[in-house]
């Protein structure tokens, strides 16, 4: 198999497509974190090395999945007020129920995926590994230490990364 063929049908995917397109003309003005595809790689990535950092043993392109598709619903938020992690879950699903079969992803996986999506924003205490990894990788990705808005930025202190550590 192509390397990452799952992960390139996702972003193809034509609802992924619109879906970022809309969360890019709502973020154009905003100052504080974004979440396109520089957050979602940055996301990812960490993810991956935390992944074998730790020998969590999780399929790379399982990874880059929950990655790529866990702020989709961030769209719907700014639209309606629903929680993007809500709106996010079935748009990943309609997203990847509609991959072709040869880069589709197994149900088990589908639903490892939708339930680290599901959990990404406030981490429960029997979060699953996979959700436990998107949940700290998402947030080791924002670099408040750098960020011209931080002292704006309404994240509580003890949760900004003030240093580096991942
Ligand atoms: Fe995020």
């Amino acid at each position: 198999m192509e390397k990452m063929k799952r992960v390139n049908a996702i972003l193809k995917a034509p609802l992924y497509r619109r879906c970022c397109a809309r969360l890019e003309e709502l973020e154009k003005e905003r100052i504080f974190c974004c979440h396109q595809m520089p957050h979602l790689l940055d996301a990812a990535r960490i993810a991956y090395i935390l992944n074998m950092e730790q020998n969590l043993g999780f399929e790379k392109e399982v990874i880059y999945a929950a990655a790529v598709l866990h702020d989709i619903g961030k769209y719907v938020q700014y639209e309606d007020g629903t929680p993007h992690e809500q709106s996010g879950e079935k748009i990943a699903s309609e997203i990847l129920d509609s991959l072709p079969d040869d880069a589709a992803f197994s149900e088990e996986e589908k639903r490892m995926i939708l339930t680290a999506i599901r959990g990404h924003r406030k981490l429960r205490a029997d979060a699953e590994p996979l959700e436990r990894l998107l949940y700290t990788s998402d947030k080791a990705s924002r670099m408040c230490f750098a960020c011209p808005a931080e002292s704006e930025c309404d994240w509580s202190v003890d949760k900004k990364n003030m240093e580096l550590e991942i």
